[in-house]
């Protein structure tokens, strides 16, 4: 099998694991008949310690999703301005979340605990409240939402 890591998507799935998923168990999520996804919610939640785990199909969805539970309409989220859910997400954290955005420039990707706390913004009602710090993984995909 050749590795391919520009994105997820480069490497070919072998025909062992085509054959594996053509033969998972599938059905309708909403009627709690996709026991494959559901399986796969349970496992991944108990590995966390949650409650529940929601399975999104992209990496955009994912952290979409998590921006929209994180916030409210005017809240403002801190992230590099590198990073894939400000660059690479069609201005989806505006559009889903109705949130701004605070823009840091942090080293190739990582933020520091020191830049971090100089742009969270103290309560003053004129000010956006900052809910939300997404964190990076700068060298692989992957995400870190960190809630305030
Ligand atoms: C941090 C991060 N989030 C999300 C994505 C997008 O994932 P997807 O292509 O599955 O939507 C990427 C893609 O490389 C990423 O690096």
């Amino acid at each position: 099998m050749r590795i391919e890591l520009r994105s997820d998507t480069f490497t070919k799935p072998t025909k062992e694991m085509l054959d594996y998923m053509f033969n998972a168990e599938v059905g309708d999520d909403v009627w709690e008949e996709d026991y494959t996804a559901k399986a796969l919610e349970e496992k991944v939640a108990s590995m966390f310690g949650m409650e529940a785990a929601l399975f999104c199909p992209s990496g955009t969805m994912a952290n979409q999703i998590a921006i929209k539970v994180h916030t409210q309409a005017g809240d403002e989220v801190i992230c590099d301005y590198t990073s894939h859910v400000y660059q690479y997400e069609g201005g989806g954290i505006a559009f889903n979340s109705s949130a701004s955005v605070k823009l840091l420039h942090g080293d190739r990707g990582k933020l520091s605990v020191n830049l971090i706390e100089a742009a969270l913004r103290e309560e003053n009602v004129h000010y956006p409240r900052t809910s939300l710090v997404s964190v990076e993984n700068t060298t692989n995909k992957g995400g870190v939402l960190v809630m305030i």
